[in-house]
């Protein structure tokens, strides 16, 4: 139709082609659009990081992402990080952890700390806080938060 753009991209390893209206972000694409409704929208503008997903493995916020800048893009959602019924060992951490408590902010807080389980550079418990820093908690589970990371970074179980 008028004013609509055709992108294809990857979504969890799946191939997906939309006809879309050019503003339309990303975080609306997913779930309005391909029923992926684990991605989560808090404030819609950048500020609590409950949209949280992957674009060819960097950590974006969905929600100040149009969906039309990712033609050839691969993008990975919480729905994504299960290797099948195996859970990812960030998922397991969280768990082992309490790492939620009302759970909205949670696919977003995974989302985040799978990169920063997988990013060397960052160590230290402030180092880890400083790059959560994004994911707002409104129930305020962030000790349990830190745990789960320290899990997942030490590879325990
Ligand atoms: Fe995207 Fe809040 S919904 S940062």
């Amino acid at each position: 139709g008028a004013g609509l753009v055709e992108v294809a991209f990857k979504v969890n390893g799946e191939r997906r082609k939309l006809s879309i209206d050019p503003r339309v972000t990303l975080l609306d694409a997913l779930r309005e659009r391909l029923q992926l409704t684990g991605t989560k929208k808090g404030c819609d503008r950048g500020q609590c990081g409950a949209c949280t997903v992957h674009v060819d493995d960097r950590r974006v916020l969905s929600c100040l992402t149009l969906a039309a800048t990712l033609q050839g893009k691969e993008v990975t959602t919480i729905e994504g990080i299960a290797d099948g019924d195996e859970l990812h060992p960030v998922q397991r951490a969280f768990i082992d952890h309490d790492g939620f408590q009302c759970g909205f902010c949670t696919s977003g807080q995974i989302m985040s700390a799978v990169k920063i389980v997988e990013e060397p550079a960052v160590r230290t418990d402030d180092q880890i806080r400083e790059a959560m820093s994004g994911n707002i908690c409104r129930c305020g589970a962030y000790p349990n938060i830190l745990e789960a990371i320290k899990q997942a970074k030490g590879g325990e179980r």
